[in-house]
């Protein structure tokens, strides 16, 4: 092997999941471990960035890393384009499964269900509460479709630009939320000697049941 990585490694030591925590509703937990995340990761304006699996219609997986900009009791919200890849293969194959992984506290959870468009009303607000240079590349990038130059891109925004003067630009029909209705969380901590922690919740007819699993 030119390059090993083989005696990289780290004994994680921090915190662990013990099987007598209260934590019964896996929302909760959470929502303390991004918050927790929110003040250790470097930097913490991302600790809300997530890595995003689709499988395409071909049976075919695709990962990218987006943003988690909400969650609540109806799910786990991110945002993007509709006819972007991704949207082309949620379109065909409405499942996901979404990563974070917050090395400063040693923790992974895992995300898993079903993934709906959100509703219109809040990606209308999400949109107008963005900046404008960013509602304009929206307008402006036909996302992950192959751009013949850069300039190509630069041409496109000013286009839109000049479109939207002196008005705020509304939200493109090609762009909104999508919702992730989550069926299965899974919350890892990294433990000293590989023994770490993992606890799955899994929901059965609207209630959340919690398991140890091996690592
Ligand atoms: C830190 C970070 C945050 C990102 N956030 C988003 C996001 O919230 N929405 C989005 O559509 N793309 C986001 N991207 C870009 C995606 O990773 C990806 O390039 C894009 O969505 C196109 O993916 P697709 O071709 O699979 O649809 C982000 C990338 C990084 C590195």
């Amino acid at each position: 092997m030119p390059l090993s990585l083989a005696q990289l490694r780290r004994n994680y030591t921090l915190y662990g999941l013990r099987d007598d925590a209260p934590q019964d509703n896996p929302l909760v937990l959470f929502g303390q471990w991004l918050e927790q995340a929110r003040k250790t990761e470097v930097p913490p304006a991302e600790a809300n960035s997530m890595a995003l699996a689709t499988v395409d219609s071909r049976g075919h997986a695709h990962c990218r890393i987006l943003l988690l900009k909400g969650f609540s009791t109806d799910g786990f919200f991110f945002f993007g384009n509709y006819q972007s890849s991704k949207g082309q293969e949620l379109a065909d194959n409405p499942h996901a499964a979404m990563t974070f992984f917050w090395p400063g506290l040693e923790r992974q959870v895992r995300v898993e269900g079903p993934v709906a468009r959100a509703a219109e009303e809040l990606s209308d607000d999400y949109f107008d509460a963005r900046p404008t240079a960013s509602q304009l590349g929206a307008w402006a990038s036909p996302q992950s479709q192959p751009l013949a130059h850069r300039s190509e891109l630069e041409s496109r925004l000013r286009e839109v630009t000049e479109r939207f003067a002196g008005r705020q630009p509304p939200r493109p029909e090609h762009w909104g939320g999508y919702c992730l209705q989550p069926q299965r969380i899974e919350f890892w901590q990294g433990r000293p000697d590989r023994l770490h922690d993992r606890l799955d919740f899994r929901l059965y007819a609207g209630e959340w049941q919690r398991t140890r699993l091996a690592p």
